[in-house]
């Protein structure tokens, strides 16, 4: 599979033989030890439009209403979602079209075994996933979704694209979704017919219940999406 860019990645930092937490530094922002994970916000003014420790918080907020029983995240990155969740004994499984993140996120996994064995990770892209049979109760897609257009894969077609998120779970899907009027985010869906507009009209079709939720700014707003 072809990866466009380099990880993301500042700095992991293990710290030795005698260490028990490892620090992780790059998109996502947490330490993980063998009892606990925590998120940090931003350590520096890069990337603006997402903190790790902001979204946490909302991310538990999720669960504790949601309660879902198996739970996956697509592009799961350096694998904090995943991560916390896990911890919360929610089979959790991550999925990354970036073999760098997956890395990662599989020797984490191995540092910290005992607390993070309910987290697993797939190498994968959404057209390849979508062949595997398995659902979750909860699926996010955070941030993600504009890359799917017309980047990373060549969807093109909302109904098609949400088509397959929705497919993937048998009850919610949590989008944050970056808006056409989203400076970063226009850069890779500018010559497309990608929309708020024309997404929210798939996901009304899609799902019974489309909540609004506010996002980290204005134009990366939430949509919480139920069958
Ligand atoms: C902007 S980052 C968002 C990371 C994470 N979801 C978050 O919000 O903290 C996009 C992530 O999606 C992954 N990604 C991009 N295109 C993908 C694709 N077609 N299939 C799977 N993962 C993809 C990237 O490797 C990266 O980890």
């Amino acid at each position: 599979m072809q990866t466009l860019e380099r990880a993301d990645i500042e700095s992991i930092d293990y710290g030795g033989h005698e260490s028990d937490a490892t620090i992780v530094r790059g998109y996502q922002n947490y330490t993980v030890s063998d009892h606990a994970i925590s998120a940090s916000s931003n350590p520096t003014k890069s990337r603006p439009w997402t903190d790790t420790k902001v979204k946490s918080e909302f991310f538990k907020e999720i669960i504790n209403d949601i309660r879902p029983r198996t739970y996956a995240d697509f592009g799961c990155n350096l694998g904090f979602y995943v991560f916390l969740s896990s911890i919360a004994r929610i089979p959790s499984m991550g999925v990354d079209y970036n073999m760098e993140y997956i890395g990662v996120c599989q020797s984490i996994k191995a540092r910290h075994q005992d607390l993070l064995r309910d987290s697993s990770f797939t190498h994968s892209n959404l057209e390849g996933w979508v062949t595997c049979s398995d659902t979750y109760d909860l699926l996010t897609v955070f941030n993600v979704i504009h890359h799917l257009y017309d980047r990373t894969e060549q969807y093109r077609d909302m109904d098609k694209l949400v088509g397959d998120f929705a497919s993937k779970s048998n009850k919610h899907v949590l989008f944050e979704f970056p808006t056409e009027r989203d400076k970063k985010g226009h850069k890779w869906t500018q010559d497309t017919n990608y929309t708020e507009e024309v997404f929210l009209e798939t996901a009304n079709k899609l799902f019974t219940e489309v909540k609004h939720i506010p996002g980290q700014t204005l134009e990366r707003p939430y949509y919480l999406c139920t069958k």
